[in-house]
């Protein structure tokens, strides 16, 4: 794998993708791990050209509440990778063979995973990261283990009318993944994905969340540094995630982080009065 550092024409790391480039950080070191719960060879190549590797810039001196934060988002995102990857492999095994990544960021799941023949896997973000990836993915002479595809949009806009134009078949089942996404979008506007989703959805459809836990953006938003992921986050879970998508047409089963992180073999640290975790990871089927 090649340590290239940024330039090479490519455009900078900003705003609500440049969290795309911390992720792939997190995937990068678990890879390193002599016990990993993933392994994500491209990761580390992500993270060097939007300059976060080898070190990627530390909190401020002292602020050990920084320190801790950053700690557990980690833990987090190791956590809702390996769930999400066992969920793709389930719906890979019941016979689906779209996948849909929404705000798909640095994600590898195209060349890290194993897929059946004939898995057509899209990757739906906006164009700045897309074109950033590509880069990478050709400096690296990344091979997909699946066709994938990348799709331009906007994820507030029309995006089921460009999934449609890169060849989804709604009549077919999908298996949907937002990852680390719906925190960054407003309220209405996930709504509108899940409406969106739902109406792409043929029965027996799967779908992946991430949702952030009541609370967590006051808790960790409001004093986070200007340009820093959580100072981006503007939404969190609904009172009852599973009731909320029953709504929107599916069969859910919410896991708190803490939970899983527990039956991973790695437990979260629990603070005072943050019992409840950073969030849920959400398993639905398409009614
Ligand atoms: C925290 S990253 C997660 C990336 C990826 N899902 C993962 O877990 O590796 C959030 C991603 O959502 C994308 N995103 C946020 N808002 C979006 C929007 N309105 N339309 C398309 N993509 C969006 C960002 O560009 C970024 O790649």
């Amino acid at each position: 794998m090649t340590e290239q550092g940024q330039g090479q024409g490519r455009v900078r790391p900003s705003g609500v993708w440049a969290t795309a480039v911390g992720v792939a950080r997190v995937r990068a070191l678990e890879t390193e791990r002599a016990d990993p719960l993933f392994r994500d060879p491209l990761a580390r190549a992500f993270a060097a050209a939007g300059g976060l590797w080898p070190s990627s810039p530390p909190p401020p001196e002292g602020d050990e509440a920084a320190r801790r934060r950053r700690a557990g988002v980690a833990l987090s995102i190791v956590i809702r990778t390996k769930f999400l990857d066992d969920l793709l492999r389930q719906a890979a095994a019941s016979g689906i063979r779209q996948a849909v990544l929404l705000g798909a960021g640095m994600d590898s799941r195209a060349f890290r995973m194993n897929w059946p023949d004939g898995t057509r896997l899209f990757e739906v973000d906006t164009a700045p990261p897309l074109d950033f990836k590509d880069s990478v993915l050709r400096q690296e002479r990344a091979v997909p283990r699946c066709r994938r595809i990348p799709v331009t949009a906007d994820l507030r806009e029309d995006w089921p009318a460009a999934l449609a134009a890169a060849g989804h078949d709604a009549a077919e089942p999908t298996v949907w993944i937002a990852e680390g996404l719906l925190i960054y979008l407003p309220q209405d506007a996930v709504e509108v994905l899940l409406a969106r989703i739902g109406a792409q959805s043929a029965p027996g459809s799967r779908m992946g969340l991430t949702l952030a836990s009541r609370g967590v953006i006051e808790r960790f938003a409001t004093d986070a540094a200007p340009g820093s992921a959580a100072s981006l986050w503007v939404s969190e879970m609904p009172d009852d995630p599973v009731d909320w998508l029953a709504g929107h047409g599916w069969d859910a089963q919410a896991h708190t982080l803490r939970e899983r992180a527990a039956a991973y073999g790695r437990p979260l640290s629990t603070s005072p009065g943050h019992e409840e975790g950073p969030g849920s990871l959400i398993a639905a089927v398409r009614r």
